[in-house]
C-alpha cells in the first residue's frame, strides 16, 4: 500500500490512515494514496464499512498551501471528497489533535464523525484570503446552519470538537480512546445495518428557514460594503447552499474559490504563512540549546524598559528592576504600574493577578543585584559609550551563562561583546514600540554570539508571545531602516510638490494605518529626527528640521504636521506655508498623483529591505515582511514590502529608484541585489528557500 495513507483491515472495518507528515495536509501524493486505499476498501468484499483516521498530532490541517495558485493535479480535492460521500459503504471520520480547512471538509464527506473533544475543527482559509472549497460552504451549513457555519468560515476561528455548537457535526464524542471508539462504532454500524448517510441530503441546517436568512442579513450587515473579498465570498456561497441544488452550490463555491485563489491578496496571505514559518529557522536552532530562564533583569525603567518589564512580569519571570538612583527607579515604577493597569484594562492580564505580580518585582539602584538574573536587558545608555560601560559593568556582576543583551536598535553587538569577557552570551533583543501592543523582536547576533545564547533569547521572546525575527547585530534594525526609508520617500514626494495629507491618504488608502506624517506626529518629530539621522538620511530631514525648529514637535505639542485640538488633527496653512518656502530654495513642483506616491513608499522599502538581504543583515527578504506585519502595523493582506514590490513589479520600481538617484544621492540608486534578481527573472520570493 501507498506510503501516505496506511490499509488495514480489522473485522470486516478498513482502516484508512492519513501519515502525511507534519500535519496530513492533503498534496497529491495523499490524494493519489487515499483514492487509491479508498477503491481498494470498495473492492474489497470482507470490507463494510470504512474508518479515516489521522496519524501523527492531527487528523488533518487541510489542502497543501504549497500547491495553491498552481494548476491543479487529480484527484482534485473536492471531487476526491465527492467519491467519498458516493461511497456505497459507510465512511466514518476518526478526528483527534484538528481538522482544519480540508480536514473539516473531508471529515464533512464521510457520512459519520467520530472526534476527541479537545481536537481542534475549523476552516482558517479566510486568514488566507481563502474560502472553503471543496464544498465546505455546501455541507457545513445543512447540518449546523448558517449562523455556526459564517462564524467558523468568516472569523477563521477554531473551536474544540465537543464545545457548544461544533457538537452538531459528530456522532460521538469521546475524552480518549480515539480508534477504539471508532472501532466499536463501526461494528454498531454493521451490526444494526445503518445505511450511509451523505451529508449533501441532510436537511437539519437548512429546515429553520428564516433563522437561516436572519444569520446571512446579520453578517452581511455586519461586514458592510467594502472589506476583504473572502467573507464576502463565503456569505454569499453559504446563502447559496440554502438556495441550490448541491451540485450547483458546488459550482458557485468553486468558482469564488478560483477567483480568490488568483488573488493578489490570497498570494500575500499565503506567503506570510510560509514566512512566518521560515522565521523560526534559524542556524542557531540546530546546534543551541536554551538555557533555564527564570529572573531576568532590565536595565532602564524608561518607556522601553518598563514595557519589558511588565511583559516579564505578565510572563511570570521573576524581575529584578535596575534604575540609576531612587528617584528614576519611583519613575520607572509609576511607569510600569500604568502599563499594567492599562493590561488590566485591555483583558491581557487580570485584577486578581495584577495585584499578585509586584511580588515577582525587585526594584534596585545597583547593578550587584543583578548577580542571580539569568538574562538581563540593557535599556538604558543612550549612546555607544555608555552602553559599553554598561556592558563592562554587568560583566562584573553576572554569573556564568547570563545572556547580556542590548534592546537599543543601534547596538553593535561585536563592539559591545568585547568589552565583556563573555562575547558568546551578548547580542541585541529589540523590541518594537509599543511593546504591549507589537508583536515583534529583532534577535541581533554579534560575530561571536554563540547558539545557546541566541536560542535562549528566541524562547524568552516567544515566552513573552513574540515573534523573534533573526538580524545581523550591527547599528540598524528592520523596522527602522525600512521606516527611515519610507520617511525619505514621503520627504522627497512633498519637497516634489505633494502636500503631506496627500501623501498620507495615499499610504492610508494602500492599507497602511496611518500616513508617515500622522505616524510622525504620533512617535514626535524629534524622535523621527534621531532615527532618520542614524539611518544616514542627514541630508534628507531638511524639512523635518525647520518644522522641529518651529516647535512642531507633533501630537503632544498639539502641533507637528498636523495642527491638534479637542477635534483631533486638522491640515496647517503654516506648514504648507514653510513647505512652499523650502521648496522654492530645492526646486520641486512635480505633483506626484497617488499612485506615483504609493509606488514611491514601496519602492524606497523594497530597496532598502533589498540591501539589507544583500549585506547578510537579514536572512530571507520573507523575514522582512514578517518583521514589518508584526512590528510596523505593515497591511498583512499585502505581505509585507518585499512581497508587495515581487506584486507591484521589480522592474518599474527600480526604474523608478533610477530616476530617483538621477540627482546623485546614492541612496536611491537601486542595488545590486534588484538587478540581478531582474536580470534572472527572479523575485525577492526566491530567496526565502
Ligand atoms: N499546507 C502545507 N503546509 C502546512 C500546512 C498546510 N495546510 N499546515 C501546516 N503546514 C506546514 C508548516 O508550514 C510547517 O512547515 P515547516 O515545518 O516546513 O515549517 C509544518 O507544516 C508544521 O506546521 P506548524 O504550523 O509549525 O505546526 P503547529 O503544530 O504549530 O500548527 C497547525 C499546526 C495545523 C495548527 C498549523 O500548521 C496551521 O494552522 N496550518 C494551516 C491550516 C490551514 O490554514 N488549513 C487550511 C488550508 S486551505
Amino acid at each position: 500500500m501507498a506510503l501516505t495513507v496506511g490499509y488495514e483491515v480489522d473485522e470486516g472495518v478498513a482502516v484508512l490512515s492519513l501519515q502525511n507528515p507534519p500535519v496530513n495536509a492533503l498534496g497529491i501524493a495523499l490524494r493519489r494514496d487515499l483514492l487509491a486505499a479508498f477503491e481498494t476498501a470498495l473492492a474489497d468484499r470482507s470490507v463494510r464499512v470504512i474508518v479515516l483516521i489521522g496519524q501523527g498530532k492531527l487528523f488533518c490541517a487541510g489542502g497543501d498551501i504549497s500547491e495553491f495558485g498552481k494548476p491543479f493535479k487529480a484527484p482534485w480535492v473536492p471531487e476526491l471528497f465527492n467519491t467519498v460521500e458516493q461511497s456505497t459503504k459507510p465512511v466514518i471520520a476518526a478526528i483527534h489533535g484538528a481538522a482544519l480547512g480540508g480536514g473539516m471538509e473531508l471529515a464533512l464527506a464521510c457520512h459519520y464523525r467520530v472526534c476527541e473533544a479537545r481536537a481542534r475543527i475549523g476552516f482558517p482559509e479566510v486568514s488566507l484570503g481563502l474560502l472553503p472549497g471543496a464544498g465546505g460552504t455546501q455541507r457545513a451549513p445543512r447540518l449546523c446552519g448558517a449562523e455556526t457555519a459564517l462564524e467558523l468560515m468568516i472569523t477563521g476561528k477554531s473551536v474544540a470538537a465537543g464545545s457548544g455548537a461544533a457538537r452538531v457535526f459528530f456522532d460521538l464524542i469521546v475524552k480518549e480512546g480515539l480508534r477504539e471508539a471508532a472501532m466499536t462504532f463501526a461494528q454498531r454500524l454493521v451490526e444494526k445495518g445503518l445505511p450511509v448517510r451523505r451529508t449533501r441530503d441532510a436537511r437539519n441546517g437548512l429546515k429553520d428557514a428564516a433563522a437561516y436568512q436572519t444569520a446571512i442579513a446579520k453578517w452581511r450587515k455586519r461586514l458592510g460594503k467594502g472589506g476583504a473579498e473572502a467573507p464576502g465570498e463565503i456569505l454569499r456561497c453559504v446563502e447559496a447552499a440554502a438556495l441550490l441544488p448541491f451540485d450547483v452550490g458546488m459550482a458557485f463555491e468553486r468558482a469564488a474559490f478560483d477567483t480568490l485563489e488568483q488573488s493578489e491578496t490570497s498570494r500575500a496571505l499565503r506567503h506570510v504563512f510560509f514566512a512566518e514559518n521560515k522565521v523560526a529557522k534559524i542556524p542557531e536552532a540546530k546546534a543551541g540549546h536554551a538555557r533555564a530562564l527564570e529572573q531576568i533583569g532590565v536595565i532602564g525603567g524608561g518607556t522601553r524598559g518598563a514595557g519589558l518589564v511588565a511583559l516579564s512580569l505578565m510572563a511570570g519571570f521573576e524581575v529584578v528592576l535596575v534604575e540609576k538612583d531612587a528617584p528614576s527607579l519611583a519613575r520607572a515604577l509609576t511607569r510600569l504600574r500604568r502599563l499594567l493597569d492599562r493590561a488590566v484594562s485591555r483583558g491581557q492580564l487580570s485584577a486578581l493577578r495584577r495585584d499578585g505580580i509586584e511580588a515577582l518585582l525587585h526594584g534596585k539602584t545597583d547593578m550587584v543585584a543583578l548577580s542571580e538574573a539569568d538574562l538581563v536587558i540593557v535599556a538604558a545608555g543612550g549612546d555607544a559609550l555608555e552602553q559599553g560601560q554598561i556592558f563592562a559593568q554587568l560583566d562584573a556582576v553576572v554569573k556564568d551563562g547570563a545572556v547580556l543583551a542590548s534592546a537599543s536598535p543601534f547596538a553593535d553587538i561585536g563592539a559591545l561583546a568585547e568589552r565583556t569577557g563573555c562575547a558568546e552570551d551578548v547580542l541585541g533583543l529589540h523590541f518594537s514600540l509599543p511593546t504591549q501592543m507589537s508583536d515583534l523582536v529583532e534577535v541581533a547576533v554579534g560575530p561571536a554570539s554563540g547558539a545557546d545564547a541566541v536560542v535562549t533569547a528566541t524562547t524568552f521572546a516567544r515566552k513573552l508571545g513574540k515573534v523573534p525575527v533573526r538580524v545581523l547585530g550591527v547599528p540598524g534594525r528592520i523596522g527602522g531602516r525600512l521606516m527611515a526609508a519610507y520617511q525619505a520617500a514621503a520627504d522627497r514626494l512633498v519637497m516634489s510638490g505633494a502636500l503631506p495629507q496627500e501623501v498620507d491618504r495615499a499610504m492610508r488608502r494602500w492599507g497602511m494605518a496611518l500616513g508617515p506624517y500622522q505616524l510622525a506626529d504620533v512617535m514626535g518629530l524629534e524622535r523621527v529626527l534621531a532615527r532618520q539621522e542614524e539611518c544616514g538620511h542627514d541630508r534628507r530631514v531638511a524639512l523635518l528640521r525647520a518644522l522641529i525648529k518651529d516647535g512642531r514637535l507633533g501630537r503632544k505639542t498639539s502641533k507637528g504636521w498636523y495642527r491638534y485640538d479637542a477635534d483631533g488633527g486638522r491640515v496647517d496653512p503654516e506648514v504648507a506655508a514653510m513647505i512652499a518656502s523650502l521648496r522654492g530654495q530645492t526646486g520641486g513642483g512635480s505633483f506626484p498623483d497617488e499612485s506615483d506616491i504609493q509606488r514611491l513608499c514601496l519602492a524606497a522599502m523594497a530597496n532598502e529591505g533589498a540591501r539589507m538581504v544583500e549585506e547578510g543583515h537579514v536572512m530571507r527578504p520573507g523575514d522582512i515582511d514578517v518583521a514589518m506585519i508584526r512590528g510596523f502595523a505593515f497591511p498583512r493582506w499585502r505581505g509585507g514590502p518585499m512581497q508587495a514590490a515581487d506584486s507591484a513589479g521589480l522592474l518599474s520600481l527600480r526604474n523608478l529608484l533610477r530616476t530617483c538617484a538621477q540627482d546623485g544621492d546614492a541612496f536611491w540608486r537601486p542595488v545590486n541585489l534588484l538587478d540581478d534578481l531582474i536580470k534572472n527573472g527572479r523575485h525577492f520570493s526566491d530567496l526565502n528557500g
